[in-house]
């Protein structure tokens, strides 16, 4: 999508209140973009929306509800969609946690992604429109401390490739990625078990993975991204870190 065709153009963000997506909203609508932004928390959308003014709606609601995820995308019909909102894991050993603490990204991110794609290609959104879900590095080497995290992480970067697959198959034009974040400190509580699990201080742990991924470096990558003219049909995943977007072969 060019950088005209954005400009103006409805841009919808979950979690768009804090981290990662709240720096996704911020980018795109200095891009001239009329965001929607997402979250359950209305105070901090609020102060989003004091921020950007007329630029950006509030929209308080669970995206993982199929319901919200149907009423938004019949009354926004974006061309852009982010999928950032995600549950923060317990971070604790496999035998600590119940199967509801293990199973909670499964019931937010992975349930959240597996009804916005699908309402994605039902409606369908418009030939050239873009939808961008949050899986995590954690999908490529596992993570121990997090319960079903790495896992719901991987499920989303499938469901995000097929349904690529299915766009290209029904000739739709729309782009699924899926963009996998390293651990940061904006994941503060799973840097700290991780930092403690290896008996490092949490200072050396966090120097050790590298220039952290802020919110700003996020928005940058996610603009780019949209703007960027589609590489083809195939499904598209990226390692986005402080330095950008990395294309996992
Ligand atoms: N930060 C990292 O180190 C890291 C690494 C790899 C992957 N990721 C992934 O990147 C994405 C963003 O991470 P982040 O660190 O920016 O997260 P964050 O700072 O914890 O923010 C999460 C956002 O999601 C919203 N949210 C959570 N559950 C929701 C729900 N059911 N409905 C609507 N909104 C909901 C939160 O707002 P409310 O609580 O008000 O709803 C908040 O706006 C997540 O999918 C995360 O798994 C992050």
């Amino acid at each position: 999508m060019s950088a005209q065709e954005l400009s103006g153009s409805t841009a919808l963000v979950t979690g768009a209140s804090r981290g990662f997506g709240r720096g996704i909203a911020i980018a795109l609508a200095g891009a001239g973009a009329n965001v929607v932004g997402v979250a359950r928390d209305r105070a901090s959308l609020e102060e989003l929306h004091a921020q950007l003014g007329d630029a950006f709606t509030p929209v308080a609601a669970d995206a993982a509800d199929p319901v919200v995820a149907g009423e938004l995308m019949d009354r926004y019909h974006p061309r852009v969609l982010v999928l950032a909102a995600g549950a923060a894991p317990l971070s604790r050993p496999l035998q600590r946690h119940t199967w509801e603490t293990f199973s909670s990204n499964w019931n937010t991110d992975v349930r959240q992604v597996f009804h916005w794609t699908r309402e994605a290609l039902l409606r369908p959104l418009e030939e050239g429109s873009v939808v961008i879900a949050f899986s995590s590095g954690a999908a490529l080497r596992g993570s121990p401390l997090s319960g079903g995290y790495a896992g719901a992480k991987a499920t989303i970067r499938f469901v995000s490739a097929y349904a690529a697959d299915e766009s290209a198959r029904a000739g739709l034009g729309i782009r699924f990625v899926s963009v996998l974040p390293p651990a940061t400190d904006l994941g503060a509580a799973a840097v700290a078990a991780y930092a403690q699990r290896q008996g490092v201080d949490l200072a050396t742990y966090t120097e050790n993975l590298g220039p952290a991924l802020t919110p700003e470096h996020a928005g940058k990558a996610i603009l780019g991204l949209v703007e960027a003219p589609a590489p083809g049909a195939a499904a598209e995943a990226y390692v986005l870190t402080a330095e950008g977007l990395r294309p996992i072969p």
